[in-house]
């Protein structure tokens, strides 16, 4: 395994629409494992492929969970079935130091995919893991969570070392 180092703006990569995966080989596997890794080593709750150079479909969420384990789920061709409510909160990139914004998300979110072995997997999810799909899906399309914003006075400067995890860093 091994920590990549992440992509960040204006990278095109990141605005890339990001291709699905077609077969759940070794290359995937690899590819998921490392991102497992660089998402931990970033302190970051979600990732997705493009930050690490790759246009494929693949995302990871590492979120955490008072007093419990951490979250964890990869899913491979995400898709958002159902999204409920709306809500404002703050958010960050890993692809954006620096800063961190107030947009708009559901409040609870529904998706599919396929996990690491192939499996299909579903997932009702609300909170930050909510939020953190939302996100990284985004990334799969080629959005930022800047292009949410309603105004650019919603975007605010902060020093990276100090973000929470609520303040979600993907
Ligand atoms: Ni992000």
């Amino acid at each position: 395994m091994a920590v990549i180092p992440i992509r960040t703006v204006p990278d095109p990569v990141l605005r890339q629409k990001a291709k699905r995966v077609k077969n759940v080989d070794s290359a995937i596997q690899k590819l998921i494992a490392d991102m497992r890794e660089t998402v931990v080593a970033a302190s970051g709750v979600g990732l997705a492929a493009p930050q690490v150079g790759v246009s494929l479909r693949v995302i990871v969420l590492c979120v955490p969970k008072k007093d419990e384990k951490n979250e964890e789920y990869c899913l491979i061709n995400p898709e958002i079935v159902r999204r409920k409510g709306e809500r404002v909160l703050k958010e960050g990139c890993l692809s954006i130091p620096g800063y961190i914004g107030e947009i708009k998300r559901s409040e609870q979110v529904r998706v599919r995919g396929t996990d690491e072995t192939g499996k299909e997997i579903k997932l009702r999810c609300e909170g930050l893991l909510a939020q953190a799909i939302e996100h990284e899906i985004d990334h799969l399309n080629g959005v930022l969570y800047v292009d949410h914003l309603e105004s650019q006075d919603k975007l605010q400067k902060v020093e990276p070392e100090k973000q929470e995890p609520e303040e979600s860093i993907q």
